[in-house]
């Protein structure tokens, strides 16, 4: 019999208010690069507060087929990196997780050479990954690019290198980290990305004994070490899943706290929320959160590098603006497609206009139920919030991309009193 290819949806009834208390998970974006440098040292290392996410699972796939042990107990992942004995990723493993260039810097690191396919694009278009490479040649790795695969090996050892980035790039600032850590003198990377996700690598790094300073900053240095060894660890939480969350709580009118959060990774996107009228307090344990009846447009949001407003909260708040009271005007700097979630929530009956980088939102009072299809994660995401706020039963397609990022989404959101089932 061919093979039935399962697709899973979300059924949601919609109009429910949330409320309660929300543990936020660990950051996906800052467990997928520690797992990578988690190769350059020699034993276990223990992550704690890591997500179960489809991209986790990936990258733990991928650490096994280059000779590493990876086990669950609960939140906590040990990685035991002693054994490792391939140095080639499998194009099947590379296109599973577009973001598994991280692996390049580390498995150089640790093997002096690797061979990859050339990451597929994705949903958010072309995902170019020059920056990377340029870095790479400078600190002394050769790289053949033919039929779509890197061949990349050094000859003696990796070196020290300036390097100044002309795109604030999160992977590639992430790839030079790791490949310099153990790299012989000092990488200065200028223009580098400032996310969070990037302080919690340098810190792990440094747990494991790298000399890195200025993470976060828009300079970092590295001065090369001999060895590192394996370190305990807990993952930040996940910033752009606590903003999902608020948007949530914002569109169905809800007051919900959320616990294990760092508000300060959220500077950029709290003004947001109070713009269009939302109470957000801070609590010993993280943040309160409560919403209007009726949403405030937020007007205007312009996605920038950190710490600017977050492209990956981009359409979770557009679901926000498609219910709020006025015009929003977005601004996707950082990716050029990255509006798939447009055409699905004018399904739901939102006012939106598209013109290249700019989409034009004018809220709506109610959103109406329809089947719609998810096309990248945090599109998915967005859906999921319309949803929430939609007269009616909705069903959403795609819900595997939601996966990648979303722990138990379905759960956490029941558990606030969402009529959210998977079928
Ligand atoms: C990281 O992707 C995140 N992924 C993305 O989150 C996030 O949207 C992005 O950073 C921006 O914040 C992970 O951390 C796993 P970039 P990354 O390199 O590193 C261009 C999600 O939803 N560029 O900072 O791939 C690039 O095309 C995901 O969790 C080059 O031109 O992003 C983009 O326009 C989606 N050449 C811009 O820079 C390069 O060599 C920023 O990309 C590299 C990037």
């Amino acid at each position: 019999m061919k093979g039935c290819l399962v697709v899973s949806m979300y059924v949601v009834e919609g109009g429910r208010t949330l409320n309660g208390e929300v543990r936020v998970q660990g950051s996906k974006n800052s467990t997928l690069p520690i797992l990578a440098a988690s190769l350059l040292c020699r034993g276990e290392s223990v992550l704690l507060n890591c997500p179960r996410l489809s991209d986790v699972e990936a990258s733990l796939t991928i650490l096994r087929y280059i000779g590493c042990t990876a086990r669950r107990e609960g939140d906590t992942v040990i990685v035991d990196t002693t054994g490792v004995t391939r140095s080639d990723i499998p194009s099947a493993l590379m296109h599973k997780m577009r973001s598994s260039i991280i692996f390049l810097g580390a498995m150089i690191a640790r093997c002096d050479r690797v061979r990859m396919s050339f990451p597929g694009g994705c949903e958010l278009g072309p995902r170019p990954i020059d920056l990377h490479l340029n870095a790479l040649r400078e600190m002394g790795v050769r790289i053949n690019e033919e039929h779509g695969e890197l061949d990349c090996s050094i000859s003696d050892r990796l070196h020290g290198a300036n390097i100044a980035l002309t795109i604030p790039s999160v992977g590639a600032t992430e790839n030079i980290m790791i490949a310099a850590a153990t790299a012989e003198g000092t990488t200065i990377i200028s223009n580098a990305a400032r996310e969070p996700e990037i302080t919690d690598l340098a810190d792990y790094l440094i747990a494991c004994g790298a000399k890195i300073s200025g993470a976060g900053e828009s300079t970092v240095i590295i001065d090369g070490v001999r060895r590192l060894r394996p370190a305990v660890h807990a993952i930040i939480p996940d910033r752009i899943v606590a903003a999902t969350l608020m948007a949530a709580s914002a569109v169905t009118g809800s007051a919900i706290r959320f616990t294990g959060i760092i508000p300060s990774h959220l500077d950029s996107v709290i003004p947001v929320f109070r713009e269009c009228g939302c109470d957000i307090q801070r609590t010993p344990e993280g943040l309160s959160f409560r919403s209007p009846d009726r949403l405030r447009s937020p007007r205007l949001i312009r996605t920038m590098p950190y710490p600017g407003f977050p492209t990956d909260a981009q359409a979770p708040l557009m679901s926000v603006a498609s219910v709020a009271d006025g015009l929003t005007v977005f601004v996707e700097n950082m990716f050029e497609s990255r509006y798939s979630h447009v055409s699905e929530l004018c399904r739901l009956g939102a006012d939106i206009r598209v013109e290249g980088r700019v989409a034009v939102v004018d809220g709506v009072r109610r959103l109406l139920s329809a089947h719609v299809r998810a096309r990248d994660l945090r599109g998915a995401a967005a859906l999921v919030v319309a949803a929430l706020c939609a007269r009616g039963k909705s069903r959403i397609d795609g819900i595997e991309y939601l996966e990648r990022g979303y722990e138990d989404f379905e759960q956490v959101l029941s558990s606030l009193g969402a009529d959210i089932r998977k079928v």
